[in-house]
């Protein structure tokens, strides 16, 4: 059966530790980017992909900063949930937290510091389209070795790999995932990686062997703002080019 709701979930936790010190006293998705916070960028990415109930999992001490600079997400044009995630148990392991708020229906889920320039509505729509499984959007880029990285043979996604040291490509994975329900079926089946997390690829994977995975091209620029250099690379972009634009 194709079609049926999309919720929208953001990832918003974990320690920013590649950020220290400007995350010691705050939450990475609440620094800015260009003339706003982090988090708004993701959120308006879902918004104008069409998708307007959105539950954001965060954690820390800063998790009620969310409410005060978001609230209801009226202002927004969105419904937004909160849900608090205890401890650092990777990307699968926080989307876990998002089973009852998706509860059956399927998820477009954005990790929290991923900026893209154009709009995902067309990616949602063909995910929309699919019988079931889920959606990956790829992006080439000159450092895979800091992604997950994809391995592409004609149209169809061969393997992904986590942070390859001599990645195979030059497709990275980024931060914008669609899955239907089966995606928390096998988040219980993951087990910790080598950096002690449930790894988002390995969910990928598990599509994959399924042959239920499919990929769009990112269109326009993309960047993560986990470092200093892509904090400030998607600072300058923003500022030259717009963000979520179409
Ligand atoms: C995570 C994922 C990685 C993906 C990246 C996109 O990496 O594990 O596969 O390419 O986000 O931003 P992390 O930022 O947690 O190191």
């Amino acid at each position: 059966m194709s079609g049926g709701e999309i919720k929208g979930v953001i990832l918003a936790g974990g320690l920013g530790s590649r950020l220290m010190p400007l995350t010691k006293v705050t939450n990475k998705h609440l620094l800015p980017i260009y003339d706003r916070p982090m988090i708004h960028y993701p959120l308006e990415c879902l918004v104008k992909g069409g998708i307007r109930d959105v539950l954001i999992v965060t954690g820390g001490d800063s998790a009620g900063h969310f409410l005060k600079l978001l609230g209801s997400g009226a202002d927004f044009g969105a419904r937004i949930y909160y849900a608090y995630q205890q401890g650092e148990g990777g990307i699968a392991d926080a989307l876990r937290l998002a089973e009852a708020f998706i509860a059956g229906s399927r998820v477009a889920v954005v990790l929290g510091d991923n900026i893209l320039q154009q709009t995902i509505r067309p990616s949602v729509e063909r995910f929309s389209a699919q019988p079931r499984g889920a959606r990956i959007l790829l992006k080439e880029v000159p450092d895979p070795q800091r992604f997950g990285v994809a391995e592409v043979k004609g149209e169809r996604v061969q393997g992904i790999v986590e942070k390859p040291k001599e990645p195979k490509s030059n497709l990275a994975v980024t931060g914008i995932y669609f899955y239907d329900a089966q995606v928390f079926d096998i988040i219980r089946t993951l087990k910790p990686s080598g950096r002690g997390e449930l790894e988002i690829t390995d969910v990928n994977n598990a599509y994959l062997e399924r042959g239920q995975l499919e990929w769009d091209r990112v269109e326009g620029w993309w960047s993560d703002a986990g470092t200093f250099e892509s904090l400030y690379k998607a600072s300058t972009l923003v500022r030259e080019g717009g963000a979520n634009l179409g």
